[in-house]
């Protein structure tokens, strides 16, 4: 199996590689050795995969499922058994899947679009006070605030701080210290990490204690509703007899959704406007489309249905995830003994890590993998492609359940911006990806000027 060259006795694979940025760390790896490799962490050992047909094979429910991976897995201590962090025979990962479904139906989404335009037209309003804007710290407030409306009535504020809601600053630590606990070494981690370790049990208090805040404002309100997140853990019992999701797994729940339900999809809107700026044809191209589907007067008040009719923008944002799925790894493990890819010999229980950037820059995209190129998502050359090579939903029952919120989300969004700004980058802007276990642009920021006359 091929491996780093310098691989240092008891450490691992560590030369050379930077703490902060491990995803693009292995994808240089994939590079260089290969679309099948392995890396060793201490006594940790990862192999690491974006073959095409690998992807396929894994896909099979049949014989592999989702493995935690040790960053994910570290999360449990904030998460626990909540739907993201949860083993695959927890029951109550079944139990909160089918309780929570009926949340992310196409119905469920028409009733948080009234909610979902509100919170963007207060990014406009921001945005309009500004001629330069940092875009993904907005994309943050956005995505936040929409989770916290839809799925939980609560606002966070967003909007009206010019500092971050403090639980973000907390779940971006949290993160981080997930992501660098990758690095602890046996023995001597605990004592190399005390301080870390420390500031990583206040925040993830001060996380719990923003949760209970949601849900005692929920029960205090007597508000016995079953169109959101909330209501529907509260107020709906399990078809099994099994009764309501109890009060820790509630918990876990509506943290899991706070977290999953918003860094990534501030992450990818931020990496769709930078190819948007970056490509003034695309740009262009993707105004036209909303002009003509929302009409080129002033204010659009796009319907649900209208934001499906955004084609163009739509493969704009699936290229820009295609190019940097913000979830940018998952896992699967066998289910029965196994050869995978029909050289890789896998016994049950053992794991692969799924390098999803990779797996998206397979030859089967073609000879330019790095051009910015929606149009890769044409009906017919999705059709020409092989299946399954294009993951960042992840796959399977385990896939991401807030798909189609995210989309639905992300193209309104998209769409509202793009009919009112032409936007630029800074031209010195080389983009940095910033890792903490998700993945966003860093220091980006866009010069805005309007369109048309507002009012
Ligand atoms: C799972 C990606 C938005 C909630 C996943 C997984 C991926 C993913 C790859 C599978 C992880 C694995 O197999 O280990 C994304 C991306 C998003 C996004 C790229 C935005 C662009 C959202 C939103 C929500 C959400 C908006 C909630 C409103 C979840 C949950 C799971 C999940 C709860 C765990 C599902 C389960 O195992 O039952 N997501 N996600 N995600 N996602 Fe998302």
């Amino acid at each position: 199996m091929p491996h780093p060259r310098w691989r240092v006795p008891l450490v691992g694979d560590v030369l050379g590689r930077t703490p902060r940025t491990p995803l693009q760390d292995s994808m240089r790896l994939a590079r260089e050795l290969g679309p099948v490799y392995e890396r060793k962490l201490f006594r940790r050992r990862f192999v690491i995969v974006s073959d095409a047909e690998m992807a396929a094979e894994l896909a099979e429910e049949r014989r592999f499922g989702k493995h935690v991976l040790p960053g994910v897995a570290k999360l449990r201590d904030l998460a626990g058994d909540g739907l993201f962090t949860a083993y695959n025979e927890e029951p109550n990962w079944r139990k909160a899947h089918d309780i929570l479904r009926p949340a992310f139906t196409q119905q469920a989404m028409r009733g948080y679009h009234p909610h979902m335009l509100a919170v963007a037209r207060e990014l406009l309003a921001r945005w309009d006070a500004r001629d330069r804007v940092e875009v993904t710290p907005d994309m943050t407030r956005l995505t936040l605030e929409t989770i916290g409306r839809t799925g939980f009535g609560y606002s966070f504020d967003s909007f009206q701080r010019e500092r971050p809601h403090p639980f973000v600053s907390a779940m971006f630590a949290t993160l981080r210290h997930a992501q660098r606990n990758l690095l602890r070494p046996p023995l001597v981690g605990d004592l190399l990490f005390r301080k870390a370790d420390r500031r990583y049990d206040v925040d993830r208090a001060y996380m719990a204690s923003v949760v209970d805040e949601v849900i005692r404002a929920r029960v205090a309100s007597g508000d016995q509703r079953t169109d959101d997140l909330l209501g529907l853990m509260l107020n709906t019992a399990h078809a099994d007899g099994s009764g309501p999701l109890d009060e820790v797994n509630i918990r876990n729940q509506v943290i899991t959704f706070l977290v999953a339900g918003h860094e990534t999809t501030s992450g990818a809107l931020s990496f769709a406007l930078y190819y948007l700026a970056r490509n003034p044809e695309v740009l262009a191209r993707a105004q036209a489309e909303v002009d003509a589907e929302w009409g080129a007067g002033g204010e659009p008040d796009p319907s649900f249905e209208q934001v499906a009719k955004l084609r163009y923008v739509r493969r704009v944002f699936d290229e820009a995830l295609r190019l940097w799925p913000t979830a940018p790894a998952f896992a699967r493990q066998a289910k029965v003994d196994t050869v995978l890819g029909g050289r890789l010999p896998l016994r049950a229980g053992e794991w692969v890590l799924l390098l999803i950037p990779m797996l998206h820059r397979d030859p089967v995209w073609g000879q330019d993998v790095e051009r910015f190129d929606p149009d890769r998502f044409l009906p017919e050359r999705v059709k020409a492609r092989p299946a399954h090579v294009f993951k960042p939903w992840g796959t399977g029952e385990r896939a991401c359940i807030g798909r189609q919120f995210a989309l639905h989300e992300a193209i309104l969004v998209l769409g509202l911006l793009l009919h009112r700004y032409d936007f630029a980058a800074d031209p010195d802007y080389a983009l940095r990806v910033q890792e903490l276990l998700t993945l966003k642009p860093e220091g980006f920021s866009l010069t805005l000027s309007a369109r048309r006359p507002t009012g």
